[in-house]
């Protein structure tokens, strides 16, 4: 009836679609740990004997060895991770492996591997934040005053420094870190002796496994406990978020390494030639960390699917938790990694940078700015006779600093030559010291309180 490869009839196709061992042997240490903290308390309690614990142990080492050299028997008709290495122990050390699993479930052994897992992982890409920002802040100290243009619209706008720009994207990880630590907070909860659903009869000591895991608490509901899995969407969703600024700098990397712009380079550590075309010199990983967030939204989007419309507690539906978890993980860690990898290997090109910051009359503002300072012009009427002046420059094709006092007299009479101290791109960028402003002395100022906060 069923035809085809699964000549062992349903049997088979049952098999086929209930096995995870393929992707949950990546909950092997996790799970190990598990039971190391719940046979220790088993034997605290009394449940079970010290030597059955002992016994246990020694089992569970040896089979973190094996699993470590690559030489444990996965098999697929034990299903799972839990089952493949219950069995293996049992193989092992005989009776007292089968005593392991008194007072748990299937359903919180997952349930607390997976938040283990999960938790890791928000450690480690708190850390690689940390390491992402003070790569921009050793970009933005060595740069605090290199002239760049400012875009809004992709259009110029206004004189920046680039070091000020570098620390635009050290604020959005930061948020991006402090997302990772909400969640770390709300996530840390054992779920750990909620057993199948309800809880158990045995005298088990729930605080006892939460600590020795390092969770701050036992969950304090065993329905919840075993059908939660909202603390994996919140850290996919802080990971979404991170993959967004990370696209975005990404998009800056690829536009700056063009040819048109030429506003950075990067070494061959970052870069791949062309097979036909001996000039190119692409920035291939920029451009695979800007697609990084399809696959991390994916998960999310997946997983929130999944998740949707499920009935309390544990359904099957919830072993499709993992896969795009693994996968988003992977793929920020890596992304992570190659962003800071990059803003480290990124050299700013000074003559390139100061010449496209003077153009498109970046300093109409500074002009404008300056009416209203010092002729006290209210500013709409500044706007106005600026526009005049840029159009004179644009018919002259010349930039607003190369027109003369008596052409821009002839649109403001009261204009006087101290007008010339704000036109260059220069000192229009060190004249914005408003608190987070662009002015070097500002830029200088973040540097020192972020190099503080890093220690
Ligand atoms: N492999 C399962 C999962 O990942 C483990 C839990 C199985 N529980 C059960 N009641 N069948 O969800």
């Amino acid at each position: 009836m069923w035809g085809g490869r699964f000549a062992a009839g349903p049997g088979a196709l049952m098999q086929a679609i209930n096995v995870s061992i393929d992707f949950d042997q990546r909950l092997a240490t996790q799970d190990i740990a598990g039971s190391k903290a719940h046979s220790d308390m088993l034997a605290a309690q009394g449940i079970i004997t010290t030597g059955n614990r002992d016994a246990i142990h020694k089992g569970l080492d040896e089979i973190a060895a094996e699993i470590a050299e690559g030489t444990f028997p996965w098999s697929a008709e034990l299903e799972d991770i839990h089952l493949n290495i219950e069995a293996r122990l049992k193989d092992k050390i005989g009776e007292a492996g089968g005593r392991l699993h008194t007072g748990r479930s299937r359903n919180d052994q997952v349930a607390t591997d997976f938040r283990l897992w999960v938790r890791e992982h928000v450690e480690l890409f708190q850390t690689q934040l940390t390491a992402l920002i003070s790569a921009l802040v050793d970009q933005a100290d060595a740069h605090a005053d290199m002239i760049m243009p400012g875009f809004t619209h992709l259009q110029s706008a206004q004189p920046v420094t680039f070091g000020h720009h570098m620390l635009a994207y050290a604020e959005m990880f930061a948020r991006d870190r402090s997302r990772f630590a909400d969640c770390h907070a709300r996530l840390n909860e054992s779920p750990l002796g909620a057993a199948a659903l309800a809880g158990t009869p045995y005298p088990i000591d729930r605080d006892m496994t939460a600590k020795a895991l390092g969770f701050d608490r036992p969950m304090a509901n065993s329905l919840d406990a075993v059908s939660a899995r909202d603390f994996a969407l919140e850290a996919l969703s802080a990971a979404s978020i991170c993959a967004t600024h990370l696209s975005r700098l990404s998009e800056e990397i690829v536009i700056w390494t063009s040819a048109q712009f030429r506003f950075i380079t990067l070494t061959d550590a970052f870069t791949t030639g062309s097979s036909i075309m001996p000039q190119k010199r692409n920035p291939d990983a920029a451009e695979l960390v800007r697609a990084k967030v399809g696959r991390i939204m994916g998960a999310l989007t997946a997983l929130t699917i999944v998740m949707k419309g499920l009935p309390l507690a544990y359904s099957k539906d919830m072993q499709e938790d993992k896969e795009p978890v693994f996968d988003a993980f992977d793929a920020l860690e890596l992304g992570l990694a190659a962003m800071a990898g990059m803003v480290a290997d990124m050299t700013p090109n000074k003559d390139r940078l100061a010449e496209a910051a003077g153009a498109a009359f970046s300093t109409a503002t500074d002009l404008a700015d300056w009416l209203v300072m010092h002729l006290n012009m209210p500013f709409r009427d500044a706007h106005h006779v600026t526009g005049t002046i840029v159009a004179m420059a644009e018919k002259q094709n010349v930039t607003l600093a190369a027109l003369s006092l008596a052409e821009m007299q002839s649109v403001e009479p009261r204009i006087s030559k101290e007008i010339f101290n704000v036109l260059t791109p220069f000192a229009s960028a060190s004249s914005r010291t408003s608190y987070g402003g662009t002015a070097p002395s500002e830029v200088r100022k973040q540097v020192a309180r972020w190099k503080s906060d890093l220690g």
